[in-house]
């Protein structure tokens, strides 16, 4: 943790929970202080609007988990950046590890939708991960180099950064402090010298993979990792809060 960057911790709920679930959950979430780390909700697109009315007045934000490209269109199943602003959200997901293996997203359309969230008033939370394939060739810092160097040139100045080893997603074998500090070092160096030392040491680089309450505050210690994206472990508003809490700035 950083004493200048705000922690982020966003709450990637996936294709879970209906919506008297998510009524239920917000309830939860708003009887406990969220502390001083920034709270951002990425509930699957049906949800938003239960969650918007939910988290009127609350300091929680909420995003989509992906927007398509265009602004409209004959798009089916697609959804929008205007939609997504209308439906309450501030914040999008951009490149996250399930949409590019799923449904072959290219580094080249991670980067069209980082745009269009910028151009449409949204931030993106930009995702980049190895494989346990790429670890074991030592391909590593080449692929957070290529996703990261893709996606910067659309994100201008509002964008902000999640290290999700995809070996480490839903599997419960969380990168360790050291692994987790060494690619987020590596890819605050690669965003000083695309984007300049200022945006660099500005941005959030949130680190996803099997966070949970019991590692999250071995792993906030680390100079370059500034928050969590959390998968599994914040679908349970207790688990969630016990993990916002570890990152608790002073
Ligand atoms: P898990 O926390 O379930 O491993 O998921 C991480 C993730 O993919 C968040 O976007």
């Amino acid at each position: 943790m950083s004493p200048i960057r705000r922690p982020l911790v966003g709450g990637n709920w996936k294709m879970n929970l209906l919506s008297a679930e998510a009524r239920d959950y917000v309830a939860r979430l708003g009887q406990l202080s969220v502390g001083q780390a920034e709270v951002v909700l990425f509930p699957s697109f049906p949800l938003l609007t239960t969650l918007a009315r939910g988290l009127a007045g609350s300091p929680v934000a909420l995003g989509g988990q992906d927007l398509h490209p265009g602004a409209k269109g004959a798009h089916t199943g697609d959804v929008s950046g205007p939609q997504l602003v209308d439906a309450g959200c501030q914040w999008v997901l951009c490149g996250h590890s399930e949409r590019r293996q799923d449904h072959h997203e290219s580094d080249a359309l991670v980067a069209a939708k980082v745009a269009a969230a910028i151009e449409h008033g949204l931030t993106p939370l930009i995702c980049v991960g190895e494989t346990q394939e790429e670890r074991q060739a030592e391909e590593t810092f080449a692929i957070l180099e290529r996703q990261l160097r893709a996606a910067l040139p659309s994100a201008r100045d509002r964008f902000e950064l999640a290290y999700e080893p995809v070996w480490a997603i839903g599997t419960g074998a969380t990168a360790t402090p050291e692994i987790a500090q060494e690619a987020h070092a590596f890819l605050r160096r690669t965003l000083a010298e695309v984007m300049g030392e200022a945006i660099a040491a500005r941005c959030r680089i949130l680190y996803g993979g099997s966070a949970n309450p019991d590692n999250a505050a071995d792993l906030i210690a680390q100079p370059d990792l500034d928050g969590f994206l959390v998968g599994g472990a914040s679908l349970d508003p207790d688990k969630f809060l016990t993990i916002i809490r570890a990152c608790g700035w002073s």
